[in-house]
């Protein structure tokens, strides 16, 4: 019982030690596991219902200036054509995802110099007034405070930046050298105490992670205390260093995104693409696991198979803004419909 036990203080607000930690994520213990996916799942429904929140999700461009060693779109990748969309595309994009139904639209972009930080604000802006009932999501890798305030003041809402690891030794061995945690870390101090509805994450079983790193993750976490939590599995990209590198665990993936709900019970955690792209029936387990988001591509169609960040990405289907009316029959499967609400967090 010392599993559910865990579980039980965890879900009480209890501060874990890093062995807690540790056996929470690694025992192998059917019936504890059983029991921690019974809480989450719970704790999930209590505050959300049967409802699943929906983000268009528009991929703004796929240059990047970084080498990251697990990413299909880094900078030394030749093999992929890029694209960076202009103000219109981006509007387009937002006005077929409100006619859709979307409320809240997710920019997501490498970090590409020539979309600047005046075209993201003027982005911003724009959008700002064409539907001020929206949220606006940027997930567009770290910037400086001054960009980050910019952007919050021309009506961005929330911003997404997975620290990926909280390790330092694991983010040398996911990043070279000219990256640094240290800032990563800094930028998500940044956004949260500007006002932004801040996101991290980690990806579930990238090269080098061991049980210890992701106590030190979820450690971070709860000290964060982000109001959406991002998780998949790793997945490898055939141009990068990582290509032969083994895929991420789903039951691991499952097992994490329960904790992370029983830690943080409010907080809007999405059943990722990675999720999707690992197992045809990832999406409804991750929500069966207590995960209450799902991110469905809203770029332009031409463009989507080439924001690669892993290989055979999902971007069809239930996972496309087309495919809404699908996506609400697979969730109704399980028992759960589509929300329209913008589901801004709160306590
Ligand atoms: N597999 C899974 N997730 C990945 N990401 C980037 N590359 C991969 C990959 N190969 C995730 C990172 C990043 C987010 C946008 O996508 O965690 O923060």
């Amino acid at each position: 019982m010392v599993f559910q036990k865990l579980v039980d203080r965890l879900e009480q607000g209890d501060i874990l030690s890093a062995e807690e930690w540790l056996l929470l994520i690694t025992k192998e213990d059917a019936e504890g596991v059983l029991y921690l996916q019974e809480r989450a799942r719970a704790l999930a429904r209590a505050r959300f219902g049967m409802g699943v929140f929906v983000r268009g999700l528009i991929e703004v461009s796929n240059y990047c200036r970084n080498n990251c060693y697990y990413c299909g779109i880094r900078a030394a990748n030749r093999e992929v054509s890029r694209y960076r969309l202009d103000l219109d595309t981006i509007l387009a994009c937002c006005r077929e995802g409100y006619k859709l139904g979307f409320r809240t639209f997710v920019l997501q972009g490498g970090e590409d110099p020539l979309q600047t930080d005046d075209f993201i604000e003027e982005v911003v802006r724009t959008i700002r007034t064409s539907y001020p009932d929206c949220a606006i999501t940027l997930s567009l890798g770290e910037k400086s405070r001054d960009a980050y305030l910019r952007f919050f003041h021309a009506g961005a809402n929330r911003y997404l930046l997975r620290h990926e690891t909280y390790d330092e030794e694991h983010y040398r061995q996911l990043h070279p050298s000219n990256m640094s945690r240290l800032n990563r870390l800094t930028c998500l101090s940044h956004l949260k105490e500007m006002g932004y509805q801040v996101g991290t994450g980690i990806m579930v079983g990238s090269p080098g992670q061991t049980p210890q790193h992701i106590a030190a993750d979820l450690q971070f976490i709860q000290q964060l205390m982000p109001q959406m939590i991002g998780i998949g599995p790793f997945l490898p990209h055939h141009a990068t260093p990582f290509a032969h590198e083994m895929p991420g665990s789903l039951s691991l993936t499952l097992r994490l995104l329960s904790l992370l709900r029983v830690m943080q019970p409010a907080a809007l955690i999405p059943a990722t693409t990675a999720l999707a792209t690992l197992s045809a029936k990832g999406r409804n387990l991750g929500i069966l696991a207590g995960a209450n988001v799902v991110m469905p591509n809203l770029s332009p169609t031409a463009e989507r198979k080439n924001y690669s960040l892993y290989d055979d990405k999902a971007a069809l289907g239930a996972e496309s803004a087309e495919g809404l009316q699908l996506l609400q029959q697979e969730l109704s499967q399980i028992g759960y419909h589509i929300d329209y609400g913008r589901g801004d967090f709160h306590l």
